[in-house]
């Protein structure tokens, strides 16, 4: 099955792209956790949106006036809460400067600590894996940050003054990354980002707008390191944040084509 067997038309293609998703799903459900979602990639001819949205030019980085990197440096010295008195590294956040995807997390684990970067440890892992099986990355088209950049000690979840004083760097990166779409992981994100107190269950594949920008949420990684059962209902919502994405990439008139691989740097 190919691109080019399809014989083109917008609706073959979606049928296409449906069962090259559907197929990669054949991969969850192993009984090894971290084996489900090895080699759940879909043929890269599917993808209309393999690609990060266009580097921000330095005028466009001007346009919001944030400078990340200057945030970055302040974030490893914030006090701002408690956390930053156990902390050993902050995890500001890493990917590309244009991500088609933001994916906000809760908050830095015992291995992000100590590297300070996101996601790094076992769930993080997972994480990357998820993210590739509908063709996303941290290295091209994502950026990955937290709703709090410092540890709570004991992994316990983020008090809500912590969050409070940690949101506007979060709301910075937004305004200056300008994310075409977001997706919150787990409970502490999705409710976070958008000031209710539902449960994931409740929240995790719909979608949301936060401040003009489409937000997803899903069950963490974490949680499905912990209970297999839950990757299915993840995969679902990966595959509705796929089909969103080729949505608002789509050109029209192109029959959907894949446009090039304008792959920005992944940066720290
Ligand atoms: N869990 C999170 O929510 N964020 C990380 O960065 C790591 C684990």
């Amino acid at each position: 099955m190919s691109g080019t067997e399809s014989g083109g038309g917008d609706a073959e293609r979606a049928l296409e792209l449906a069962r090259a998703l559907d197929a990669a799903a054949d991969w969850l459900g192993g009984a090894d956790p971290a084996s489900g979602w090895g080699g759940a990639r879909l043929p890269r001819e599917y993808h209309v949106g393999d690609f990060a949205l266009p580097s921000a030019s330095p005028g466009e980085a001007g346009e919001s006036g944030i400078d990340l990197e200057a945030d970055r440096a302040a974030v490893s010295a914030c006090e701002l809460c408690r956390l930053g008195a156990t902390r050993r590294r902050a995890a500001y956040g890493e990917g590309s400067p244009r991500p088609l995807v933001l994916v906000v997390g809760e908050g830095p684990g015992a291995e992000e600590d100590a590297q300070g970067r996101p996601f790094v440890g076992p769930a993080g892992k997972l994480l990357d894996r998820m993210l590739q099986a509908v063709n996303l990355s941290r290295d091209t088209n994502c950026y990955i940050a937290n709703i709090v950049k410092c540890r709570p000690p004991n992994n316990r979840d983020p008090a809500g003054d912590e969050k409070e004083a940690c949101l506007p760097w979060l709301e910075r990166q937004i305004e200056a990354l300008r994310p075409l779409v977001i997706l919150a992981l787990g409970r502490v994100a999705a409710a976070t980002l958008l000031g209710t107190e539902e449960g994931i269950g409740r929240l995790r594949g719909r979608w949301f707008e936060r401040r003009g920008i489409p937000l997803i949420a899903t069950y963490h990684p974490s949680a499905l390191l912990r209970d297999e059962a839950m990757k299915r209902p993840a995969w679902e919502d990966l595959k509705t944040l796929r089909y969103r994405l080729d949505d608002l990439l789509a050109v029209p008139g192109d029959g959907g084509a894949a446009r090039g691989t304008d792959g920005a740097p992944g940066v720290n």
